[in-house]
C-alpha cells in the first residue's frame, strides 16, 4: 500500500509540472486577421516557397517530399483537420491553423517544420489561403466549451485511470501508452494508409502538451484519423480526469 501511495503521489506531481505546460511553444497567441486580398495575396506567394515541396502546388499533399515523410502531408482540399478546437466534423477556427502552421508538428511519423520565424501576415495569410483551397471560406465555425481546469488529485488522477479503461483508450494506445494496444498494428486514416497510435510515454504530442489542448484532442478527436471524439461518451469532468492520467502515463 505504502509503495502505491508513493507512485500516485509520483505520478500526481509529474501530471501537475506537464499540465503546467513545461514544453508549450510558443503559444501562437495573435489576433484573428481578416481574408483581405493583399492579405491572400501573401499568403500565396508565402505557400507557394514554404509549403508546396509537401503540401502540393494545388494543395492536394502531392508535394515531391511525400515519399521521406511517414504521415503524408494534409490535402487541404479536403478540409479535414485533426488539431481543431472545434467539434468533430466541423472545420477548425483560423487560429487553430495558425497555432499549427507557427509551432509545426512534431512526433509519432509527422515531420512538418513550425514557422513561427514567418511574419504574423504571412502566417495569417497562408491560414486564409489554405481555408480557400479548401472551398471552407464560408463556414463559421464555432469552438467546443473547455471547462477550466481543476486540480490534480489522487482521487481524480484514480477515476482518470478508471475512465481511460471504460473508453477503451488501451485498445490501440496500449495500458501503459506505449502505443502498443492490440488494435495497434491495424489502423487505417481516411486515405485507408496504416496508421499507428501514438506512444504516450514519449510525451510529444502534435497538438502540443498542456491539459487545455489534450482536453480538446480527446473531445473533438483527431478527424481524419482513428482516433475518435469522445465529447458523447464521457462528461466534461470525466474527459479532464483522463487528460490528467494521460499526462501522468509521460515517462519522466
Ligand atoms: C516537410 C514537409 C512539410 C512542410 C514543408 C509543410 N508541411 Fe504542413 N504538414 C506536413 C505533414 C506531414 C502533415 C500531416 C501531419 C499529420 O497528419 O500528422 C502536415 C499537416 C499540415 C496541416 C494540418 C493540421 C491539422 O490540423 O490536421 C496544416 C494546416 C499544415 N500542414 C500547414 C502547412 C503550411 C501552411 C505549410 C507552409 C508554411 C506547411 N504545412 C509546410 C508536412 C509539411
Ligand atoms: C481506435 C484507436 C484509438 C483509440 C480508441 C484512442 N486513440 Fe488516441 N490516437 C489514436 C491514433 C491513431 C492517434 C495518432 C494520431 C496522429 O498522430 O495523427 C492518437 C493520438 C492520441 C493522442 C496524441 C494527440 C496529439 O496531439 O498528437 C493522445 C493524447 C491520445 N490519442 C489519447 C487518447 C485517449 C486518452 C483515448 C481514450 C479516451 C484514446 N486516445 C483513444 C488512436 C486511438
Amino acid at each position: 500500500m505504502k509503495t502505491f501511495m508513493t507512485t500516485t503521489a509520483l505520478s500526481v506531481a509529474g501530471a501537475a509540472v506537464l499540465a503546467m505546460g513545461i514544453s508549450e511553444q510558443s503559444l501562437a497567441q495573435s489576433a484573428v486577421q481578416e481574408a483581405t486580398d493583399e492579405l491572400l495575396a501573401l499568403g500565396e506567394k508565402t505557400y507557394m516557397r514554404e509549403c508546396v515541396a509537401c503540401h502540393g502546388a494545388e494543395g492536394d499533399g502531392e508535394g515531391p517530399g511525400k515519399y521521406i515523410l511517414s504521415e503524408k502531408p494534409r490535402n487541404f482540399q479536403l478540409a479535414t483537420y485533426k488539431f481543431r478546437s472545434t467539434p468533430s466534423g466541423d472545420v477548425p477556427l483560423p487560429e487553430d491553423l495558425f497555432k499549427t502552421i507557427t509551432n509545426g508538428l512534431q512526433g509519432n511519423g509527422a515531420a512538418m517544420p513550425a514557422f513561427a520565424s514567418l511574419s504574423e501576415d504571412e502566417r495569417w495569410g497562408l491560414v486564409h489561403y489554405i481555408i480557400q483551397l479548401g472551398g471552407i471560406e464560408d463556414e463559421e465555425p464555432e469552438a467546443i466549451e473547455v471547462p477550466a481546469e481543476p486540480e490534480i488529485t489522487e482521487a481524480r488522477l484514480a477515476n482518470g485511470a478508471d475512465v481511460y479503461n471504460r473508453l477503451k483508450c488501451a485498445t490501440c494506445h496500449g495500458d501503459d501508452g506505449w502505443g502498443d494496444g492490440p488494435s495497434s498494428l491495424t489502423l487505417k486514416n481516411d486515405a485507408k494508409e496504416q496508421v499507428y497510435p501514438t506512444n504516450i510515454a514519449i510525451g510529444i504530442f502534435k497538438g502540443g502538451t498542456s491539459g487545455v489542448e489534450l482536453y480538446k484532442r480527446i473531445a473533438t478527436g483527431l478527424d481524419g484519423s482513428p482516433m475518435p471524439s469522445y465529447a458523447d461518451e464521457a462528461s466534461p469532468d470525466e474527459i479532464w480526469d483522463v487528460v490528467h492520467y494521460t499526462l501522468s502515463l509521460v515517462e519522466k
